[in-house]
């Protein structure tokens, strides 16, 4: 009789010595109970980032007052990773300086999910794509004056 898993693994490649998406449940939180969902009407900072290599995005929106992001929403149009993954990019972010903002890693993202299967590690760029892109935004509109 085949082993029908090893004979998977070997022609589906996902010999994931994390696991097959197999995800704990910080991960599996998030994406049940994503934080931050949603748009901001009148944002300070936006952004729409994607991953062309599956096709998901994100759209991020800041409200900075000061030095300080006061409220982060984001939408995703994405996997379970995606969306997890953004959510703990919400909660880092919330009431950080700009500077701190600017300092969190995908690393630190998967530090706070506590670990994520490896080949679902690049879906938590997407959140510090969008936030970086967001902000980059936020200078230059207050650069040119319309904040
Ligand atoms: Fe594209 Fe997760 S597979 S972000």
């Amino acid at each position: 009789m085949q082993d029908w898993k090893k004979h998977y693994q070997q022609h589906q490649g996902i010999d994931d010595p994390v696991g097959y998406l197999v995800y704990n449940e910080t991960i599996l939180d998030h994406f049940k109970n994503p934080r931050h969902i949603g748009e901001i009407e009148k944002p300070d900072g936006m952004a729409l980032v994607g991953d062309p290599r599956c096709g998901d995005h994100i759209r991020l929106y800041l409200t900075i007052e000061g030095d300080k992001i006061v409220d982060i929403r984001y939408k995703v149009f994405g996997c379970a990773a995606a969306i997890a993954t953004t959510s703990i990019l919400t909660e880092l972010v919330i009431n950080k300086n700009l500077d701190e903002a600017l300092a969190i890693t995908d690393d630190d993202i998967i530090k706070a999910a506590g670990g994520i299967p490896a080949r679902k590690a690049h879906c938590s760029l997407l959140g510090v794509m969008g936030l970086h892109k967001a902000l980059a935004e936020y200078f230059l509109k207050k650069e040119k004056g319309e904040l």
